[in-house]
């Protein structure tokens, strides 16, 4: 990047009698701009003018950051220079904005065919330059559609194969000269889509696919809100991609010359912009550097590698250095799980897990859950290797294995399917990931875990339903297929790991029982939900928190790692969550920290997503019916993971509601039909989203809020302040990162919304996650929200509820 940033030619701030040289960021027609006048834009961001690259000669017409270290953006004449000083820009008779040299010959046109008499071309302070229509203002054409080599935050990169248009980056072709460069980077439709960077026609770097947050085969971007990327796929041959959190001008990202994407960011303090991620950081990077079925480890002398199971194709070129010719597979037929045909019995092909790699290009995508993803791969013979990851799902590959990456960290998991007779040629330290591939129990029947386990526990406790659960009782991708293998945990184990249920190891009160933490032998973290010894009830809960949650893979759900039923005692066993509860950070104002408005938008989004999960993606269709800010979880990183699915329904097929006669959730954040008739739905869900929503913004609780008399609910309170226009005054006062009063607005609409008085009112959880993220931006009024009166309904009243007011689930003895 330095050099065509630093050594630019600064003739452009000389600027001496020029009248048109003065701050402005417009011309009209009958207005030019020459030669070294620049438009600035009203904020002073951006300014486009005249400009020479080191160690040229040539003269080019660009947008750059407006500040002393130049830093071009874009450049209109690419291909065609200017050789003297004597450029103008101007908008022509036939409507087009132009660079025209001292003869008058035209350089560079917008080309645009447009019978528009009255245009005006602005520089505006996103660094977009626009030529619009003033009769009514409308765009005839932006240089945002027309991307260079650098991608700024508010630009949009898409891809669209239905009508073929695209926006992408295109190098320089040297850093003295703009002209295109051989390479090109755009972000490709595919099922799963990936960022690619092409070297003329053929791929040069690859992003891994994206999950929904990040893009998993670019291990720094480990949490979504640090790169904050936002990529849009329709399926159809539609994607795009933009930047999300940023808009302060400090931040973009530039396809250099010799083809690395870099990411520039500038400290607002010093004023220098640092490389903060390269694309291209080890030779690893390059595609396919290792050929197919290769295997690349910047760590390792020689970088390349076969995978396990095979071995070079040419053995002389690749000692020579030249990998690109890959590996074969070294027994030669994969057995497929055949007999072969003299009859032998031969045993099933085994899938050998390679951790934290990135996974190999042209996956296809299967609409299933972990075990079925296996034994998809392992029933077609095709199949070569398979990958499950959260915010993905099944990924298979059949073609080859290339572009594989070993990171040391980050990536995910990649199964490779090796004939069972290979396992013996395996290196020992790699044979403990070897897993069986048949499945021994049908996995997809819906039973009861724990059922099973108890089953097995009762009927011979001493051949232990886990091999080698003692030593270690969570590794549980050693043997056999993960949803059989839940561990069943030892009472012992675990009154260890929690100082025998010590109080001081006590971190929660669940719905149905204290939640401690604990430290097993090997150093692992847990989190020990004990239910309460004397409540039968929580037996049907566990049980059902089992079931649920162990078929449940996503980022922002906590995770379930076992469970123990032994000596009356009903215990379950989670991923550990250091930063606790979000209701400690928002309600506790000497608690445990606090959270600024960036966090708050992430952990919002974060919950959303997780709802998003379990409504619509796990294709089990689940509600979750006790959301509330107690059970959401933050990781390090202030993630946010719903927890508690004691409460929660799967719904099959196409049933979308059911009534219950045991009414179960927590008071304030019921939705009113289910609370009075029990009836729930992913509407119920939506309600409680809401509230939570509310609640994150005002940093106040919905139950126990009191404004006067007459709004006795946080709900209420925002609905007065909204139809008062004053809905800015609902932000939580002890945020210092305020957002605009617009965003401010739009989280309140969409509260608000979700917590309509009508089920079916209320938006969809992806409605809502559109509306938050922008894309929908003509929010509908919300309509006055259920529990906003003063008096309770009645029936409510007449109820025998045993609310509590803390924040303890609470079940109504009630039922219709
Ligand atoms: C530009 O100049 C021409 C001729 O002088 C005039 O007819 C036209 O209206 C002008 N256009 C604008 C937008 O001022
Ligand atoms: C510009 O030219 C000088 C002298 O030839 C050379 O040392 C320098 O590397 C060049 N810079 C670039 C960016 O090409
Ligand atoms: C272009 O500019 C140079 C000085 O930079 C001047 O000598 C020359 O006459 C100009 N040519 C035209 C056609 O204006
Ligand atoms: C202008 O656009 C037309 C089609 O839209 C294209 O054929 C032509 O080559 C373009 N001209 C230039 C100078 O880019
Ligand atoms: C062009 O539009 C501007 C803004 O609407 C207006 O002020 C100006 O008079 C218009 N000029 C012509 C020539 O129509
Ligand atoms: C970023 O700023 C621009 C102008 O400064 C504004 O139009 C745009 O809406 C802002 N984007 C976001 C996401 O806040
Ligand atoms: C492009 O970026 C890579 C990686 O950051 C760097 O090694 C290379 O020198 C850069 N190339 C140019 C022409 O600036
Ligand atoms: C590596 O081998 C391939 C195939 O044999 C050949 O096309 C390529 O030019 C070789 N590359 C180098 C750097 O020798
Ligand atoms: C392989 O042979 C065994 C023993 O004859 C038989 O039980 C098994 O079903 C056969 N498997 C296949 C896939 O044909
Ligand atoms: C095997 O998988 C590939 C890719 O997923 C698919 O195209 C093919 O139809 C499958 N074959 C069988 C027999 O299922
Ligand atoms: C979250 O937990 C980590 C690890 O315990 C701690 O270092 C960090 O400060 C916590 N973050 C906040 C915001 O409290
Ligand atoms: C629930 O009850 C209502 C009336 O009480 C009834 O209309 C509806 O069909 C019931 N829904 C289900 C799924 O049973």
């Amino acid at each position: 990047m330095g050099f065509k940033l630093q050594a630019l030619c600064f003739s452009i701030f000389s600027c001496f009698f020029h009248k048109l040289c003065s701050a402005m960021d417009t011309i009209s027609a009958n207005q030019s701009i020459r030669d070294p006048g620049t438009l600035v834009s009203k904020g002073q961001k951006f300014k486009l003018g005249f400009f020479t690259p080191v160690n040229s000669t040539y003269r080019y017409v660009g947008i750059m950051y407006n500040i002393p270290v130049m830093t071009v953006i874009w450049v209109a004449n690419r291909e065609n220079p200017l050789n003297d000083a004597n450029g103008t820009l101007l908008i022509s008779g036939d409507g087009n904005l132009v660079i025209l040299n001292g003869q008058k010959q035209m350089l560079w046109s917008s080309n645009v065919s447009n019978s528009i008499p009255n245009l005006s071309t602005q520089l505006l302070d996103t660094g977009n330059l626009v030529l619009q229509d003033n009769s009514n203002g409308n765009i005839v054409w932006e240089s945002f559609l027309h991307a260079s080599d650098s991608f700024v935050e508010n630009m949009k990169l898409f891809t669209d194969l239905t009508t073929n248009k695209k926006n992408f980056l295109t190098s320089w072709r040297s850093p003295s000269d703009p002209a295109p460069g051989r390479f090109t980077s755009t972000i490709e439709p595919l099922e799963i889509p990936q960022y690619f960077v092409w070297l003329d026609n053929s791929p040069y770097w690859r992003s891994g696919p994206w999950d929904g947050q990040v893009f998993i085969g670019i291990p720094m971007m480990k949490s979504f809100h640090r790169a904050g990327l936002e990529l849009v796929n329709d399926n159809q041959g539609y994607a795009s991609m933009k930047f999300k959190y940023f808009n302060s001008s400090t931040l973009y990202i530039e396809l250099n010359a010799s083809g690395a994407l870099q990411q520039m960011f500038r400290d607002d303090k010093t004023g220098d912009w640092t490389l903060t991620w390269s694309s291209i950081s080890s030779e690893c990077d390059v595609y396919a550097k290792c050929g197919p079925f290769g295997s690349c480890n910047a760590q390792d002398r020689p970088i390349c590698s076969c995978l396990p199971g095979f071995e070079p194709k040419n053995d002389r070129e690749w000692s020579g250095g030249n990998w690109t010719t890959g590996c074969l597979r070294r027994a030669p037929v994969l057995e497929c799980g055949k007999n072969s045909s003299v009859g032998e019995v031969r045993k099933e092909d085994v899938f050998l897990r390679l951790e934290t790699v990135k996974v190999p290009d042209r996956l296809s995508w299967l609409p299933s859950l972990e075990p079925e993803c296996r034994s998809k791969c392992l029933d077609n013979c095709s199949c070569l290797a398979y990958s499950y990851h959260d915010g993905i799902g099944c990924m298979q590959w059949t073609e080859s294995l290339i572009d594989v990456q070993k990171f040391s960290s980050g990536g995910t998991d990649l199964y490779i399917r090796l004939a069972d007779s290979e396992i013996g040629n395996i290196k020992k330290k790699d044979r403990k990931a070897i897993i069986a591939a048949a499945v021994l129990v049908p996995v997809l029947i819906i039973v009861p875990l724990c059922t099973y386990f108890l089953w097995k526990y009762r009927a011979g406790r001493k051949q232990s339903a886990i091999r080698g659960a003692e030593k270690d009782p969570l590794n549980r991708n050693v043997y056999g297929v993960k949803l059989e293998e839940l561990p069943f945990l030892e009472f012992e184990t675990l009154s260890k790991a929690t100082d025998s249920f010590d109080l001081h190891n006590k971190i929660g009160q669940g719905g149905f029982g204290p939640v401690y933490k604990g430290m097993l032998a090997n150093g692992q973290e847990i989190a020990v939900k004990r239910l309460a010894r004397s409540s039968n009830q929580g037996v049907v809960e566990l049980m059902n928190e089992v079931e649920v949650i162990s078929k449940l893979q996503h980022r922002n759900l906590v995770r379930l790692l076992g469970c123990c039923v032994e000596r009356e005692e009903n215990i379950l066993v989670y991923e550990y969550m250091p930063n606790g509860s979000l209701d400690g950070y928002l309600f506790d104002s000497h608690g445990k920290g606090f959270l600024d408005w960036r966090q708050r938008v992430i952990i919002i989004e974060g919950i959303c997503r997780g709802l998003l999960y379990l409504h619509r993606d796990s294709r089990l269709r689940i509600i979750h019916r006790d959301l509330k800010t107690s059970n959401i979880l933050l990781d390090e990183e202030l993630n946010s993971k719903i927890s508690d699915f004691g409460m929660a329904r799967i719904f099959g097929g196409k049933e979308d509601q059911a009534n219950t006669t045991r009414v179960v959730g927590t008071y304030g954040y019921m939705a009113p039909e289910y609370a009075l008739h029990g009836r729930f739905s992913e509407k119920s869900d939506v309600f409680s989203f809401g509230v939570l929503l509310l609640e994150i913004v005002s940093g106040r609780r919905n139950a126990s809020f009191q404004y006067d008399e007459q709004t006795p609910s946080l709900i209420g309170y925002a609905w007065k302040l909204w139809n008062e226009g004053k809905i800015v005054e609902l932000m939580d006062p002890l945020v210092h990162d305020l957002p605009t009063e617009k965003e401010i607005a739009r989280y309140a609409n969409v509260g608000l919304l979700c917590v309509e008085e009508i089920a079916k009112d209320r938006p969809s959880i992806s409605t809502i996650l559109s509306m938050l993220s922008n894309e929908i931006s003509e929010l509908p009024r919300p309509r006055q929200p259920a529990f906003t009166l003063n008096q309770r309904s009645p029936e409510i009243e007449k109820t025998p509820i045993k609310y509590s007011l803390n924040d303890i689930s609470s079940t109504i003895i009630e039922g219709r």
